[in-house]
């Protein structure tokens, strides 16, 4: 049977150990922001807007978000319990179940939760609580049960004897709830404790106290569960969340050599049998086709790359490459460039804000800035698209099958007509008329003997 499930999503700690200015939840793991991936837990399972408790950066927070949630506010952090407080305005007279989640805990999945609130309606509890076995369980609540391994309670690290400290079952601060079980229990809570904090663990020994069932769901992998209070739990947390996003990525027929080394954001689509070497990092809504390759060291940004296309240490953002076509190796495509199939952008190629047709070579040291540049164009070495006068951005226009020498200026506004040929050293300042040859240089002038009667002076 189907429940009405709702969320609520404890997000307004302080996150001292983060020593930073920036809130925690806005922390990035894998080039997206902590909170964004328990948002999207949570709405895998929800109903509605899960609601956030914001309290310490709340308009950072806010301004991210914007309406994906529905926020209430928590001015003083009195605990997790009290926390909770700040949603009841929307849970009264509410039915079914509420899942409570921390907002520091990017590796929760919708499906983790989706099993523990089955757990929760299978077993008519009116709570589950969501536990893990850990190594080093320092610092967790514990999960205690009692001699028929049923749960007893949860005790705060703080709070634990020396034997209860011994339990490596840890609560993972995420439950489901029964609606008006929760808001009932919640009246009840006090702060006498070692923290002097009303703890949302309390509310499940008040249920057990009035015999209500409390069920634990532990979840086989703990790595799902884990929260992030240190920076260093940042970086263990990237990484759990890298190899995850590189495994996905391999399941469906990429290869990638060493997934330990390679950081792929969340967004990003990769083509079967594309082959990913160490060191590149691809991020934001990065689109690769098939069969490409990505040698080592490359950093793509919002990049749309069509099959066959082969790049080496080299930088694209927020371009489109297409299909078949090399970039690099050092190779700079900066915003707005649109490169067309069978191109060779090669060795130390700036390319900004240009499109360049099918089948173009700009192979070696070159600028081509604000330009439409035809198919089948060569560009020689050196060349340098002149687009600002100091004042002004201005575009060069080249058309099909033109031939650019080595070490020529373009200086735009300017046309290069197609056919056309362009003498290695010139300066172009106008149009370059269709099959034409273009010479403007200086021509040169030998003096013979002149070496000697130097010497001779
Ligand atoms: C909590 C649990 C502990 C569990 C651990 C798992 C309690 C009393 N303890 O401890 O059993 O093992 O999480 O990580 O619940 N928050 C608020 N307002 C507050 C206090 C906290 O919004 O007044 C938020 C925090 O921003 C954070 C979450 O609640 O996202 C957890 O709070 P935190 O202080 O980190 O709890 P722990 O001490 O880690
Ligand atoms: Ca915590």
């Amino acid at each position: 049977m189907k429940k009405r499930v709702t969320t609520v999503i404890m997000a307004a700690g302080e996150g001292v150990r983060m020593k930073s200015k920036l809130p925690k939840m806005l922390h990035s793991v894998c080039g997206r922001p902590i909170i964004d991936y328990v948002v999207d837990a949570a709405l895998d399972i929800c109903d509605d807007a899960p609601i956030l408790v914001v309290g310490h950066g709340a308009e950072a927070i806010k301004e991210h978000l914007g309406d994906k949630v529905r926020y209430t506010y928590q001015e003083e952090q009195l605990g997790t319990g009290h926390a909770v407080m700040m949603a009841q305005k929307y849970l009264e007279g509410m039915d079914g179940y509420v899942v409570v989640l921390a907002g520091d805990t990017p590796l929760i999945t919708g499906k983790l939760l989706g099993d523990m609130v089955n757990h929760a309606v299978e077993h008519d509890y009116s709570c589950v609580a969501l536990s893990a076995i850990v190594e080093n369980p320092t610092g967790y609540g514990r999960i205690i049960r009692d001699v028929n391994g049923d749960f007893s309670c949860i005790v705060e690290h703080k709070d634990a004897t020396s034997e209860q400290r011994q339990v490596k079952e840890i609560n993972a601060s995420m439950y489901c709830f029964k609606v008006q079980n929760l808001l009932e229990s919640l009246k009840k809570l006090d702060n006498n404790n070692a923290q002097h904090e009303y703890y949302l663990t309390d509310v499940l020994k008040i249920l057990t106290s009035e015999n209500k069932r409390v069920g634990i769901y532990c979840a086989d992998d703990a790595s799902y569960i884990m929260g992030i209070n240190t920076r260093v739990q940042l970086s263990q947390a990237d990484k759990l969340m890298r190899l995850r996003i590189n495994n996905c990525h391999m399941d469906n027929g990429v290869t990638i050599i060493d997934p330990e080394n390679t950081y792929i954001g969340p967004n990003v689509h990769i083509g079967q049998d594309t082959i990913i070497y160490p060191g590149n990092v691809i991020e934001g809504d990065t689109y690769i086709g098939e069969e490409c390759i990505l040698y080592p060291n490359s950093r793509l940004l919002n990049a749309r790359v069509d099959d066959k296309v082969i790049i080496q240490n080299s930088v694209v953002l927020n371009s489109q490459i297409g299909e078949e076509t090399t970039i690099g190796p050092f190779a700079y495509i900066r915003p707005g460039s649109i490169i067309g199939g069978h191109v060779r952008i090669g060795d130390f190629v700036e390319v900004k804000n240009a499109a360049i047709g099918d089948g173009t070579k700009v192979s070696h040291l070159t600028y081509v800035g604000d330009a439409n540049v035809g198919n089948g164009v060569n560009v020689g070495c050196g060349v340098v698209f002149v687009n600002y006068d100091g004042k002004e951005k201005h575009r060069t226009v080249v058309e099909d099958n033109a031939f650019i020498g080595c070490n020529t200026n373009l200086v735009a506004p300017v046309k290069v007509e197609q056919n056309s040929y362009i003498a290695a050293g010139s300066t172009i300042t106008k149009t370059v008329p269709k099959g034409a040859l273009a010479i403007a240089r200086a021509r040169q002038e030998n003096k013979e003997g002149w070496v000697e009667g130097r010497n001779n002076r």
